[in-house]
């Protein structure tokens, strides 16, 4: 039997949204025991955008989607699957991505929740682009949506001061192989490293109780320094060794568009692949830590700053939870 011929899968849209209102670290000042400049130095936050109280991911993940469906030129009933990277859904059942399916009238596509935290984006591009790879999807919708304030213990200095809310989405579509698009992905999980940064209650082992609350399990409890450790290095090896075994170095890259998770970690891989600061995409300062959002709303801040052009190589990083770490390469097709 003659091999099938795989279909080659290229980003072709891009959005995001976030909330109007803006959390400054001078007014974190006012809540907790830190100041602007612990703040910007140790992280490169300066704001962070932040949801009213009763706003779902899949409120902004919806106006994501159908931007990116919109740059896309793609119709909603044209969509065949929605793949939605996030730590915070709505509810724990049912997926955000069936919400966000009844919200932006995908009528024909099925879809599900994704789960590997701040490298999510990563793992649900690689879903896609095998979909798409094999014939199986046509368009396939990745929305990467987080209100990562409604996990926060806003009492703790150590985590509250690092994320924000917001979403970003792409389109994923056959394209022709020329423009080669989304051509590597090494992704990788640890769970040794699960103890390090998690969210205790709320699931099956411990379920929401009195106790679980009054014991504040419910919100994200991370031990930051383990976790750094373990992200600068293992953000710049993975991105290294994804260019090495393509033959290329950090000079073919055109931009790298890692997550933002603290400054100090994305200039680790810039250092590792001897980037200039034009071929790093940072959008920290303005957002703060947005987990599986980062990536592609960093993409459409690109885009809307002219960084992007057809056929430029780009790679993305991510490191979280899990642990869970990556980085994928790409032509770029929007
Ligand atoms: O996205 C998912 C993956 N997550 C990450 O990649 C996060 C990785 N970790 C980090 O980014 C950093 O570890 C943090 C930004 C969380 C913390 O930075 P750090 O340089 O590792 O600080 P530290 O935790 O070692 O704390 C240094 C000091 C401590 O005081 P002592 O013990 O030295 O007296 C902290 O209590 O800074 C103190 N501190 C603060 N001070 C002012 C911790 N948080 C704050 C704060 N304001 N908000």
């Amino acid at each position: 039997m003659a091999a099938r011929t795989l279909l080659t899968a290229g980003i072709t849209g891009v959005g995001m949204s976030y909330p109007d209102r803006i959390l400054t670290n001078h007014d974190l000042e006012k809540m907790v025991e830190t100041n602007d400049q612990w703040i910007v130095e140790r992280t490169g936050i300066r704001e962070r955008h932040i949801a009213e109280k009763g706003v779902g991911a899949s409120e902004h993940g919806a106006k994501a989607a159908l931007q990116a469906l919109e740059h896309a030129g793609v119709r909603p009933d044209q969509v065949d699957q929605i793949i939605v990277p996030t730590v915070t859904p709505d509810m724990i059942f049912p997926a955000t991505a069936c919400l966000i399916q009844d919200m932006i009238g995908a009528s024909n596509a099925w879809g599900y929740d994704l789960e590997g935290a701040c490298s999510g984006f990563l793992f649900a591009l690689q879903n896609a682009r095998a979909q798409i790879e094999s014939g199986a999807a046509r368009r396939v919708l990745v929305v990467g949506t987080e209100i990562m304030s409604a996990i926060l213990n806003w009492e703790d200095r150590n985590t509250c001061i690092l994320f924000g809310d917001g979403a970003g989405a792409v389109v994923v579509e056959a394209i022709d192989t020329e423009r080669q698009g989304i051509f590597d992905s090494l992704l990788h999980i640890d769970g040794s490293g699960a103890k390090y940064l998690y969210q205790p209650a709320g699931g099956s082992r411990i379920p929401p109780s009195a106790e679980s609350v009054a014991a504040k399990q419910h919100y994200v409890h991370q031990e930051g320094r383990e976790v750094f450790k373990f992200a600068v290095k293992g953000m710049a090896k993975v991105t290294e060794e994804v260019l090495e075994r393509n033959g290329l170095t950090g000079k073919d890259v055109k931009l790298l568009v890692p997550h933002q998770a603290n400054i100090r970690i994305i200039e680790a891989t810039q250092r590792r692949l001897n980037l200039d600061d034009e071929q790093v995409m940072v959008t920290i300062d303005r957002f703060g830590n947005t987990t599986a959002a980062s990536i592609p709303m960093a993409l459409r801040v690109a885009i809307d700053e002219g960084r992007l052009q057809e056929g430029d190589l780009v790679a993305l990083a991510a490191f979280g939870a899990g642990f869970t770490w990556g980085a994928t390469l790409l032509r770029w097709t929007a």
